[in-house]
């Protein structure tokens, strides 16, 4: 038995445009993904899942039998949680050559799902290390990264960028631009974030953001833009000016907003967070709903986020410079 964990991320700048070949900054936070993983006898997969936002779940199945899940929970959260899952598992069977191999999953997830705070990215990463540990593999960071990014391309029917995975893997912040990965300096950052209880539909609001680049040539320049405003970015956090940064994180909302991937309640969320003078205020990940992400040093954000409307959960999260690692053995 082995158990994985891996950090979320909440991006600092570029989701979306990253899909398209601009550069993204994601940086890891300190709350994680535990997997823990062990082998069976036969060829079935049993999944147990536990997380903030769901009561928890069993899904019991094998490779010939579709799962009948008799769950609480709606049945798209599990049938997307169990696209995740059995896309690491197909990673982590291939990585290790053994095409059969069954698995008990128990995942532990303090990272609320499809909130843009990297949940699948987080689960998957974590997974594959487990599973391919249990199978006697031991993969390098930059391999569990590149399957994660494999294993989501396909859970996602191939629009997914490597960010949330080489993120996952190997914490800290990173820089990715295409199928470039690399990981860059960052000072402390005051991150607080705002949730809404609620989740996007990643696939869907990817697949929006294209037909709008499709439709009409100024989406088209906003998504170019938001690279533009990235490569700023980078400088602001390679200097540590965190206004600058701030104000740039503000720039981000209003052209993912353009692009029609904000919301009410994360709208909200962002302006009483600028309301409370933090430096800077932008939803993070896919968005629909979720979570945003603000910069500030003093308390004042958090407070006002948890008087918001629409604001279930408001909390402060430190950059995690670890990755994927394992728990126990
Ligand atoms: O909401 P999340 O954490 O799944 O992030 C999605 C980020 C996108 O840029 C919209 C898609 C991607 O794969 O990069």
């Amino acid at each position: 038995m082995v158990t994985s964990s891996a950090p979320g991320k909440v991006y600092l700048f570029g989701e979306h445009a990253v899909v398209y070949g601009e550069p993204a900054v994601p940086c890891a936070i300190e709350r994680r993904a535990r997997v823990t993983v062990e082998e069976r006898d036969d060829d079935r997969i049993r999944v147990h899942a536990e997380d903030l936002s769901l009561d928890g779940f069993t899904v019991e199945y094998s490779s010939d039998s579709a799962a009948t899940p008799d769950v609480d929970v709606s049945e798209s959260v599990v049938e997307a949680g169990m696209r995740y899952v059995d896309a690491a598992v197909a990673q982590a069977r291939d990585a290790a050559d053994a095409p059969n191999a069954g698995f008990d999953v128990v995942i532990q997830s303090e990272i609320p799902l499809g909130a843009g705070l990297g949940s699948s990215a987080a689960v998957v990463t974590a997974a594959i290390d487990a599973a391919t540990r249990e199978l006697g593999v031991e993969l390098s960071t930059a391999k569990v990264a590149d399957r994660g990014y494999r294993a989501e391309h396909d859970a996602q029917n191939g629009d997914a960028s490597r960010a949330d995975t080489f993120c996952s893997a190997t914490g800290g912040a990173v820089r990715v631009e295409g199928d470039d990965c690399r990981s860059i300096e960052a000072p402390d950052l005051p991150l607080v974030i705002g949730f809404d209880g609620s989740a996007g539909d990643t696939g869907e609001l990817v697949s929006g953001v294209r037909q709008l680049r499709e439709e009409y040539d100024f989406a088209a320049d906003t998504v170019e833009t938001v690279g533009d405003l990235v490569r700023s970015g980078e400088q602001a956090l390679a200097a540590g000016d965190l206004d600058e940064l701030g104000k740039l994180m503000n720039f981000n909302h209003g052209l993912l907003a353009a692009l029609g991937v904000s919301s009410r309640s994360l709208d909200g969320m962002v302006w009483a967070a600028r309301d409370a003078n933090a430096l800077g205020a932008k939803l993070t990940g896919a968005g629909g709903g979720g979570c945003i992400v603000a910069l500030d040093p003093t308390d004042e954000t958090q407070t006002a986020l948890e008087f918001t409307p629409g604001c279930e959960d408001a909390f402060r999260a430190e950059l995690d410079t670890e990755g994927v690692r394992v728990e126990d053995e």
